[in-house]
């Protein structure tokens, strides 16, 4: 595409506790936070370490909340089903009506977001060319948007962030081979890195010899808190625009 790809998204709240019934503002929130971190328009972009500058990327991809349903009629983009599921799995319960979630909308017209408890980790996503009815991204309820149920360290939307990096084809930096330093995430201007980084690192932190500046740990795809990680790459950014293009053509305007 040229120019800005336009994503609608369908966020489909599953709350077994009234409290996990997040807000409309709550949802506000994460849609905001993506369309900054997306278009490297986010403030703390700032605290990328001087040597790394030069890879921040905009990545001209946006997200809004459906204004049309499936069946064409007015929606807010916000789907809510109460569920008898304390805490879901990576399993993909979430994403039927039939197993306590609800059904997806059709994913080659729309990014489908569940918000629901999970049991144990933060969220996780499909990636492309995957089954139509269970495609889009988990983000537990705890770690969505910037209010209300959002919980430190993970109270910045970046889980978000994170799992549709995954949706667009981006691997995890550290190429997920554990620590060792032969996996790589197919992508030319991330540094190799040995294994995933937590919390808030300090620079630089060096893995896999590549010293001075050392692992890219404020890119959105480690694993360090929400606020550590503020940035997509140029190479990063290319190849979420070339899984829009080739794999998801229908789903943006
Ligand atoms: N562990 C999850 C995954 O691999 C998400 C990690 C998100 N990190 C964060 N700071 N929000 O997909
Ligand atoms: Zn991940
Ligand atoms: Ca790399």
């Amino acid at each position: 595409f040229s120019g800005v790809a336009r994503v609608p998204v369908v966020v489909h709240v599953v709350w077994n506790t009234a409290a996990q019934n997040v807000s409309d503002a709550q949802i506000a929130s994460q849609i905001d936070v993506l369309n900054a971190d997306f278009r490297a328009t986010n403030p703390d972009v700032s605290t990328v370490p001087g040597p790394f500058q030069p890879l921040v990327a905009d990545s001209r991809i946006e997200f809004f909340l459906a204004t049309t349903g499936p069946d064409g009629a007015p929606t807010d983009g916000v789907t809510r089903t109460q569920t008898a599921t304390v805490a879901f799995t990576d399993d993909d319960a979430v994403k039927a009506d039939a197993t306590g979630g609800a059904d997806a909308w059709p994913a080659d017209r729309y990014l489908n977001v569940w918000v629901c408890p999970l049991d144990g980790f933060l969220g996780y996503a499909q990636f492309p060319g995957g089954p139509a009815d269970t495609d889009g991204v988990v983000i537990t309820t705890t770690g969505f948007g910037t209010t209300g149920t959002a919980t430190p360290p993970f109270d910045l939307g970046r889980t978000a962030t994170h799992e549709i990096g995954h949706y667009l084809d981006l691997f995890h930096i550290w190429g997920d081979d554990g620590t060792g330093c032969s996996g790589t995430d197919e992508v030319a201007d991330t540094p190799n890195q040995g294994g995933p980084n937590f919390g808030a690192p300090g620079f630089p932190t060096v893995s896999c010899s590549n010293g001075p500046d050392g692992d890219l740990f404020v890119n959105y795809m480690d694993y360090v808190d929400d606020a550590a990680m503020v940035m997509f790459t140029h190479g990063q950014a290319a190849r979420m625009e070339a899984c829009l293009d080739a794999v998801r053509p229908t789903l943006f305007s």
